[in-house]
């Protein structure tokens, strides 16, 4: 397929007529394009309008193989997919033998090192929900018999058992990172801090949050500037976790900061976080709901953290078709009660996500993104240097891209020109670029999409 613009701008005719029907859908007022899902194929979106445009945006990093891919329509085509998708089940209660496939397959090829457990619900946020449970658990049922009290929470006095219910039950905090994004549901949202929108008028917890270091690049021309914010940041993380000791329950990290920013900090950066929450006590959380399923060049982004042990949680959705966690042992929950959601596990999106996974470790994808996105890297970087007073910071690691650009205005102008060429991209932040390339996304593509971005910025300079 070929970039190709139709229609006398984007959206469309056909697409404006279709978009104006679904005005009683409370989110309309985002929607961007109508696609085809018949005619989109790989990387490229067909709209309604036959419009044909190179999907650099794949649905915030949901997309991962791109559209129709042949291994995913196998599997949907299958009656064994239509029977899962049409018999849903509590699968913690009543499950049926694909199920096992699944959680086998996880545990052994495609969960992070050092896992022995995976929470499964729908949506990233809610994965990140359940996670900060998880810590919350662990660190009660530790203070707990620390104070000579009993660890069953069933076991409390009565009074304590009111305490509870009458949310009462604990002081204990989570530290997160300014500019962070875990999800939206009211606890995720007090771990997040990338949008004052976001947060407005909703009640929060009075958790701490520890300074960010982002990173300037070209990383070499940075070094010291950026070593100096690291161990700024490190030092006020110490205070804090110092201010809270015996009460950090988690220290919840993204290894890239995507929703604030496409935010990087060094691999040691995240390595002392690690060491500084396992000497607080606290659970070393990693939220790898954009960064997971291949996008940063291996199948999960810690991967390249070189940590000295496995984080205690890894937090996944988008590419995995759902969300959850994984757990190492001291954090699988296994009291009756505690953890339970109607579904936690959708077979039949399981079905999908294995397949993404199987594909992703055996066509070799992992190292086509790495060499693809390094190809994209050094192509924005070239446009840096061309365009100087527009282009600033291109940054990534495998499919993780972004630059930006000198405001929120000439951002939104560059992203609508963009599109009005064939080429969807997002944005990130107050004024980046965000790239999120499907995982099939080839070097012609790459080379496609930066000559296109070499004419708009040339329109706008
Ligand atoms: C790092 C991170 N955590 C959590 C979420 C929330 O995921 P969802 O929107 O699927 O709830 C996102 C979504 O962008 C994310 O990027």
């Amino acid at each position: 397929m070929k970039r190709a613009i139709v229609t006398d701008g984007v959206p469309g005719p056909r697409t404006r007529e279709l978009a104006a029907r679904g005005g009683f859908d409370m989110q309309a007022i985002y929607r961007t394009l109508v696609i085809d899902d018949e005619r989109s194929s790989g990387p490229w979106i067909v709209d309604v309008d036959g419009n044909v445009l190179l999907d650099l945006f794949a649905n915030f990093a949901l997309g991962a193989l791109g559209y129709n891919h042949p291994a995913v329509m196998a599997v949907t085509r299958s009656e064994a997919f239509a029977r899962a998708a049409a018999n849903p089940t509590s699968t913690p209660f009543v499950t049926t033998a694909s199920w096992f496939d699944f959680t086998e397959a996880l545990q052994s090829r495609f969960a992070p090192r050092g896992m022995a457990k995976v929470f499964c619900v729908d949506a990233g946020g809610e994965g990140v929900e359940a996670a900060l449970k998880a810590a919350f658990i662990v660190h009660g049922e530790r203070r707990r018999e620390r104070a000579g009290a009993p660890k069953n929470p069933l076991e409390l006095s009565e009074a304590d058992q009111r305490a509870v219910l009458e949310n009462r039950g604990t002081d204990a905090v989570v530290v997160s990172f300014s500019g962070a994004f875990h999800g939206r549901g009211l606890g995720p949202l007090s771990a997040t801090h990338s949008k004052v929108i976001h947060k407005a008028d909703l009640p929060s917890f009075p958790w701490p949050t520890a300074p960010f270091p982002a990173n300037r690049f070209p990383l070499a021309q940075h070094a010291e500037a950026n070593a100096r914010a690291e161990n700024e940041a490190l030092g006020e993380l110490e205070k804090i976790l110092a201010a809270h000791t015996g009460r950090v329950a988690a220290v919840i990290v993204e290894p890239v900061q995507s929703e604030g920013g496409d935010r990087h900090a060094s691999p040691s950066f995240f390595r002392k976080v690690q060491e500084l929450a396992g000497k607080a006590g606290a659970a070393f959380i990693l939220d790898e709901v954009q960064t997971g399923v291949g996008m940063s060049g291996t199948l999960w982004a810690h991967e390249q953290l070189d940590l000295a042990h496995p984080p205690d949680m890894v937090c996944f959705g988008k590419k995995m078709q759902m969300g959850g966690f994984f757990a190492t042992a001291p954090y699988a929950i296994a009291q009756f009660g505690r953890m339970y959601q109607t579904k936690n596990g959708d077979r039949a999106r399981a079905m999908i996500a294995e397949a993404i996974l199987r594909t992703v470790v055996d066509d070799g994808l992992l190292e086509r993104v790495r060499t693809v996105g390094a190809h994209f890297l050094a192509g924005l970087e070239g446009l840096a240097v061309r365009y100087p007073a527009l282009v600033s910071d291109p940054r990534g690691r495998g499919f993780l891209l972004a630059f930006d650009l000198p405001s929120p205005a000439v951002r939104d102008d560059f992203l609508k020109r963009a599109l009005g060429r064939g080429v969807f991209a997002s944005y990130t932040g107050t004024r980046s670029v965000r790239l999120r390339p499907h995982l099939i996304t080839e070097k012609e593509h790459v080379d496609d999409a930066l000559a296109v971005f070499d004419t708009v910025l040339g329109e706008l300079a």
